[in-house]
């Protein structure tokens, strides 16, 4: 009976349908680092990993029977994709079933750091809301603004079908533009260069993968030539923006705010950022609704049993 490692809880039936397959499961929420992945690594031919597992040369060393790799993520900066390549190991991930969730989440960091909502609700449950007044804890206009999209992929398309219905002109860019058709059914222009999108944009929205090219596409350089009072939203990995750097332009401009579901050393958060009152912090929860991650669990099951079974996967990446 073949082994199949599933780091971290799964929601749904994706645990019994691996087991139904048959599969020896093995279940470790300490991920590939756990004693019982070390345990089992020389007979593993399937593992669910999670983005906090790192599948690297190393890992690759120690497992001779591997197969398959199924991220529960639509992100894999966590696989050595290069590696599993060279040993022919399939790769999959979950994009699509994380896509609304997703781009949910980057609307709602948008809205709350234009108008300030988790800065306002710890003033009040700080004691330090005294009134109302015409000039009280003034935010920015969400409706109508200039909304610049980088990674213009399955999320950052869903993130303008939204801005649509708040009026918003949305730009975008990333290396290929998009046929014109679509462009027009989604309101979108397409504009090359990053640095024109950064200067005329309110806000913009990061929904690019983590590659060598995007991390750090935002430094300092960059944050610096931001639209002044604009705002920053990335829901895609912490390391395409430098921390240091966005506190910095957080607490002497150009940037009036931000919304942050990613971090480049989850969890722990700069520390220079946990001191911003205009940087809403989220853990991480861009997929966190429950059909979105029984979706993504189930989907990463379903690629294992495929390929374990001689059939081909549903989302290969190699
Ligand atoms: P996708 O459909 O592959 O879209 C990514 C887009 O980024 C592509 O259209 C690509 O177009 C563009 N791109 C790639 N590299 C670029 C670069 N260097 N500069 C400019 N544009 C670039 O991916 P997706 O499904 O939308 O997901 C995007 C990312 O979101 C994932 O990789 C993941 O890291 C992140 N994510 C985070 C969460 C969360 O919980 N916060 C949840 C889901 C996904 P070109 O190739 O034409 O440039
Ligand atoms: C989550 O971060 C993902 O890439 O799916």
């Amino acid at each position: 009976m073949d082994t199949v490692f599933v780091s971290g809880p799964l929601l749904g039936d994706a645990l019994e349908a691996l087991r139904e397959a048959p599969f020896e499961v093995v279940l470790d929420e300490g991920g590939v680092g756990s004693d019982a992945f070390a345990a089992s690594a020389d007979r593993v031919r399937g593992i669910v990993t999670l983005i906090t597992d790192r599948v690297d040369a190393a890992l690759l060393a120690r497992t001779p029977r591997l197969a398959i790799v199924a991220n529960v993520a639509v992100g894999v900066d966590n696989v050595d994709l290069e590696a599993c390549r060279a040993r022919g190991i399939v790769v999959t991930n979950t994009p699509d079933v994380l896509t609304e969730a997703t781009a949910d989440l980057a609307f709602g960091l948008l809205i709350d750091a234009a108008r300030r909502i988790s800065e306002g609700d710890r003033l009040v449950r700080a004691g330090g809301w005294e009134r109302w007044t015409p000039t009280f804890h003034l935010g920015q206009r969400v409706h109508g603004m200039k909304l610049g999209i980088v990674g213009f992929g399955r999320i950052g398309k869903a993130v303008a079908r939204r801005a649509r219905g708040f009026g918003m002109h949305v730009g975008y860019t990333q290396r290929r533009r998009e046929p014109e058709a679509l462009e027009r059914a989604l309101g979108a222009t397409w504009v090359p260069s990053l640095d024109e999108l950064c200067a005329t944009s309110d806000a913009i929205t990061i929904h690019v993968p983590l590659t060598p090219e995007s991390r750090h596409l935002f430094d300092a350089k960059r944050l610096a030539a931001m639209r002044p009072g604009s705002i920053l939203v990335n829901t895609a990995r912490g390391a395409v923006v430098d921390e240091a750097a966005l506190a910095y332009a957080l607490e002497h401009g150009p940037l009036a705010a931000a919304g942050l579901d990613v971090f480049e050393r989850e969890p722990a958060v700069h520390p220079a950022l946990l001191a911003r009152e205009n940087a809403v912090l989220a853990p991480h929860i861009g997929s966190a609704d429950r059909e979105t991650r029984e979706a993504m669990a189930s989907l990463a099951a379903a690629n294992v049993i495929r390929v374990l079974s001689g059939q081909p996967p549903l989302t290969p990446l190699v």
